[in-house]
């Protein structure tokens, strides 16, 4: 139960806790498959709706790549980087993804770019929320944020508020921009905020759950990924949702994030829907055990 800290949970609950996470369905927004394109309509048709992951979250990577190969400045990669998002949250929502996290802006990006590229990328961000906020109303998206957002400049502040406060009642695809995020500084400020909640309910430290922590995640509100995809060939999570990938699946393709589209994004759940998840037991091929034939065995 979320809401107050309770004592830890025994190995039965926590296997529950685990299968729970597998089989919670969030409502799927209302589907829009019409809208496909052929090609996309042919790879949907290879999926199985019901078992559609319920949050899929991508590091876009390789903006300064795809510019550089065209010689382009980068500012240009970022650019052409916005108009993929904006294409493959049209897809999500046409497929009816009930959760999309985008991972726009690091705690380090923020830190070691240089300003001119952070500046360009705040006004980007700016740009792109003011000129898709028709788009999204009219896909039904409704978007928010995750990360140190209050210390981004505040008239970046105030078009992400706008964007929110306007998309607040749509009911389809949850997008959620991870901007100043950082998976460790997430961490470090949930750990605070469950201190200090600890502190004024006179708990001790051997109390904390894994639930506990959940509940004071940037992400308390969001079903963990299912899939994590990451584009441009590098093999790194890079500090993005760190505690919440536990059971993710991860997808890398080479392709870099200027040239991802819907189409791509089908591709991937395709692949996530012939994997097999475990969460740490044996799944579908697991044997059924016989525990006095083990027990001889391990007494060799
Ligand atoms: C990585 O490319 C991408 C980023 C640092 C920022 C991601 C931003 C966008 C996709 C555009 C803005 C998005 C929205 C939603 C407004 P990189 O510069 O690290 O590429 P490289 O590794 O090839 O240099």
């Amino acid at each position: 139960m979320r809401g107050h800290v309770r004592p830890p949970a025994s190995r039965e609950e926590r296997s529950q806790a685990l299968s729970k996470r597998r089989i919670i369905l969030y409502p799927a927004a209302t589907l829009r498959i019409h809208e496909l394109s052929p090609e996309e309509r042919a790879v949907y048709a290879t999926l199985k709706p019901e078992r559609l992951p319920q949050h899929v979250a991508i590091i876009m990577d390789g903006n300064g790549r795809w510019a550089g190969n065209r010689s382009l400045k980068r500012f240009l990669g970022h650019r052409q980087g916005a108009k993929s998002a904006q294409m493959v949250i049209d897809t999500a929502s046409q497929i009816g993804l009930p959760w999309l996290t985008l991972y726009a802006f690091s705690l380090e990006n923020n830190l070691r770019r240089p300003k001119s590229e952070v500046n360009f990328l705040m006004r980007l961000l700016r740009s792109y929320l003011e000129s898709n906020i028709d788009r999204m109303m009219s896909n039904n998206v409704r978007i928010r944020y995750i990360g140190r957002t209050d210390e981004l400049p505040i008239e970046v502040q105030n078009t992400m508020r706008y964007a929110e406060d306007t998309t607040a009642r749509n009911t389809g695809t949850n997008v959620t921009l991870a901007l100043n995020y950082g998976g460790r500084s997430e961490l470090v400020d949930a750990f605070r905020s469950l201190a200090t909640e600890m502190k004024h309910k006179h708990l001790s430290a051997d109390q904390i759950t894994e639930e506990d922590i959940n509940r004071h995640l940037y992400t308390a509100h969001i079903p963990d990924p299912d899939l994590l995809i990451r584009t441009s060939g590098e093999m790194r999570i890079s500090n993005f949702l760190m505690w919440q990938i536990a059971y993710s699946e991860i997808f890398f393709t080479e392709r870099l994030w200027p040239d991802f589209r819907g189409i791509h994004l089908l591709e991937a759940i395709a692949a996530f829907q012939r994997r097999e998840r475990r969460f740490g037991g044996l799944g579908e091929r697991g044997e059924t055990s016989d525990e006095a034939e083990q027990v001889k065995i391990a007494a060799r």
